[in-house]
């Protein structure tokens, strides 16, 4: 007889679509997982709970101000412990600064910086106690972007929330290593989602190929969640990208300064 595996509790931020959706479908094939699903609308969390065979949901809107309490309530009273947080929930406004102004920068901020740090203030302690357990790795995934490390015109508030929650993460990985609580951090290209539709690259005969898909992200995730990886790009030569920022700054702003790289004005990550 074979025994039962360990269960492993996964929680995962933005799971009613794109890449927190493949994240929770990939994970939902690791032996032993309990997922705990987290966005806003209720009936993808039901409808995705369901097909994995079940699973925790937790409707909430993480930009308020008791998201973090009531996440914690929820996997405290179906779990007690937790091994892995996926902070993946974002979402992205196009305009330039002179267009939208600090409203901008500051929603970008609620969601893709804020609501991650206060969700993972209010977990880190549940996030260490099952770490001393010593039964799984425990691990943090912040999920960033290729945009956290290069700014592009008309995205200046995304960038400006990726690049807080890259370097966050850094030092947040350095605190809690001590405690066995592992830090990773994944920096996604172009993604073809609901929030992110990539449609004028998806439309071009040749920058289409450059457009990832969510599993393949999912799979970057799973890497620095459950392997202890630090930090991936996707796709991987990405981080030729972060690379040449630091090497040749005055090159890559002529190259980010217009055309097929800028995002289309108006909203397109909110809903
Ligand atoms: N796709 C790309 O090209 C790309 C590239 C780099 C980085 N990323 C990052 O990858 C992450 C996932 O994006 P995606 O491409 O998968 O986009 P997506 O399909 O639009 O998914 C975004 C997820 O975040 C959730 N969300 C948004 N606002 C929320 C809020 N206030 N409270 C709770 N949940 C909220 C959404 O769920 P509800 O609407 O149900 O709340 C949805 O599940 C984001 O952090 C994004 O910045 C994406």
């Amino acid at each position: 007889m074979t025994a039962e595996p360990k269960p492993f509790v996964a929680l995962v931020t933005g799971a009613s679509s794109g890449i927190g959706e493949a994240t929770a479908r990939r994970l939902a094939r690791e032996p032993g997982v309990r997922l705990v699903l987290v966005a806003r609308r209720r009936d993808h969390l039901e409808n995705l709970a369901r097909s994995l065979g079940g699973a925790t949901v937790v409707p909430v809107d993480l930009t308020a101000p008791a998201a973090p309490a009531t996440v914690l309530e929820a996997v405290g009273r179906a779990h007690g412990e937790l091994h892995l947080l996926v902070n993946n929930a974002g979402a992205r406004w196009a305009g330039t600064f002179a267009e939208t102004g600090w409203e901008n920068v500051e929603r970008h901020m609620k969601i893709n910086f804020e609501a991650p740090v206060r969700l993972t203030e209010a977990l880190l302690p549940l996030l260490r106690a099952t770490a001393a357990k010593k039964a799984h790795p425990v691990a943090i995934v912040n999920v960033s972007s290729t945009s956290g490390r290069v700014a592009r015109r008309g995205a200046g508030g995304y960038s400006a929330s990726k690049f807080a929650l890259a370097g966050w993460s850094d030092s947040l990985a350095a605190e809690e290593r001590e405690n066995g609580v592992h830090v990773g951090l994944v920096l996604p290209g172009f993604v073809a989602t609901e929030g992110f539709p990539q449609a004028e690259l998806r439309a071009h005969p040749i920058l289409r190929r450059i457009v990832s898909s969510p599993g393949v992200v999912a799979e970057a995730i799973v890497d620095c969640g459950l392997q202890g990886q630090a930090e991936r790009y996707v796709p991987r030569p990405y981080w030729i990208a972060a690379a040449a920022r630091i090497l040749a700054p005055r090159l890559v702003r002529r190259a980010t300064a217009g055309g097929t790289f800028t995002p289309a004005s108006g909203a397109d990550g909110g809903r």
